[in-house]
């Protein structure tokens, strides 16, 4: 089965079996019957995060479910319900036009309600644990649904436990949990300084969607147009001993401190700064508005991908110490 259209790097791939998933009763079917048991089994949302490296020797459950709601309210609370496969940005569009803020700094993001907690999205100030309520999972070795809290899920940066130990549980619908009392988050500086250019003092979150939507346009490439996963690594944490290290050698290095005293450092700037911006290799490319964006220039393989990773990698390791780990899920 083709798997080109159903990952946004557009890699041309296959799947030895594929099934479409609109109802928790075929997952149910699935791993009942003994005929799929010794199956290998590919979970997959909107594709968006994800790196074939191969063809797929197993069963592709491809999430379909359906279905969004409001929930209920507490004092402090709407409480918002979205099925696995509904796709992120139409969801929060909807939530906005139902007059719910709370979701609009993750406006845009591709792919689906249902992988949105697996690596914990997040942008422009805003993570997914900041505005998660729980979410029902199956688990096919116990062959039960169960509901699991925020804590449970052990959110990280672009990390939670279904990229670890909990792999093998299929979420099946998320719950948010959406501020009454809404107050925009203008953490991002970009942000703030993209409203205060407008001249917008207290924006609605229907604005503040408006403006990521224009920033993430203006520098992420549409999957749409030219294949992609977005960042494709993540933004290194180190010590700040080895930060403050760095920043003798290269003063305009690019740094957020963390909570707990560590250092975040931008891998976009990293990449930029060993010249890969705009730079191509095989069939896989870097991005020129945003290096930390590997792109599919066209008829690439998962292995061209992999070799420009790894060249980035070298060099940035070469260059700053820092192995730059990578953000989607390869398979
Ligand atoms: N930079 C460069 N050159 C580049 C890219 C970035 O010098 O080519 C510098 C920028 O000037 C800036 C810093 O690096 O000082 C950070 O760049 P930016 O604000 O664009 O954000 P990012 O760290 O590159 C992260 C997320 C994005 C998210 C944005 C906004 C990760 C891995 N990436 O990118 O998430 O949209 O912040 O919050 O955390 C994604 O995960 O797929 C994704 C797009």
């Amino acid at each position: 089965f083709p798997l080109e259209s159903l990952n946004t790097f557009g890699i041309a791939a296959t799947a030895r079996a594929y099934l479409r998933v609109t109802k928790k009763e075929q997952l149910l079917g699935i791993y009942a019957d003994g005929a799929w048991v010794s199956l290998k089994k590919l979970i997959l949302g909107g594709g968006s995060n994800l790196l074939l490296t191969g063809d797929f020797d197993g069963l592709v459950l491809h999430m379909a479910l359906e279905g969004k709601e409001i929930i209920g309210g507490d004092d402090q609370h709407h409480y918002v319900r979205a099925a696995a496969g509904e796709n992120w940005h139409a969801f929060v569009q909807w939530t906005l036009a139902q007059g719910l803020g709370g979701l609009e700094n993750l406006a845009l993001i591709p792919g689906t309600v249902g992988a949105a907690p697996i690596q914990n999205i997040g942008a422009y100030g805003l993570e997914i644990k900041d505005v998660f309520h729980s979410v029902s999972v199956y688990d096919p070795h116990s062959g039960e649904t169960r509901v699991m809290s925020g804590a449970e899920c052990r959110f990280g940066y672009r990390d939670s436990v279904f990229k670890r130990e909990g792999g093998h549980l299929i979420i099946l619908d998320v719950t948010f949990a959406l501020p009454k009392q809404w107050q925009p988050n203008l953490r991002y500086a970009e942000l703030a300084q993209a409203l205060a250019e407008r001249g917008i003092a207290a924006p609605t979150p229907q604005q503040v969607a408006d403006i990521v939507i224009a920033i993430r346009r203006r520098k992420l490439p549409d999957p749409a147009e030219i294949g992609n996963a977005g960042s494709f690594f993540k933004n290194p944490v180190v010590p700040a001993a080895q930060c403050a290290a760095l920043l003798e050698r290269f003063p305009k290095l690019v740094h957020h401190a963390q909570p707990d005293g560590s250092e975040k450092l931008a891998a976009g700037w990293l990449i930029d700064q060993c010249g890969w911006k705009g730079k191509q290799l095989g069939k896989a490319g870097v991005y020129p508005k945003q290096a930390l964006v590997l792109v599919n220039t066209g008829g690439a393989s998962g292995a061209d991908v992999v070799a420009l990773a790894q060249a980035i990698q070298a060099d940035v390791q070469a260059r700053y110490g820092v192995l730059l780990e990578p953000e989607p899920v390869f398979v």
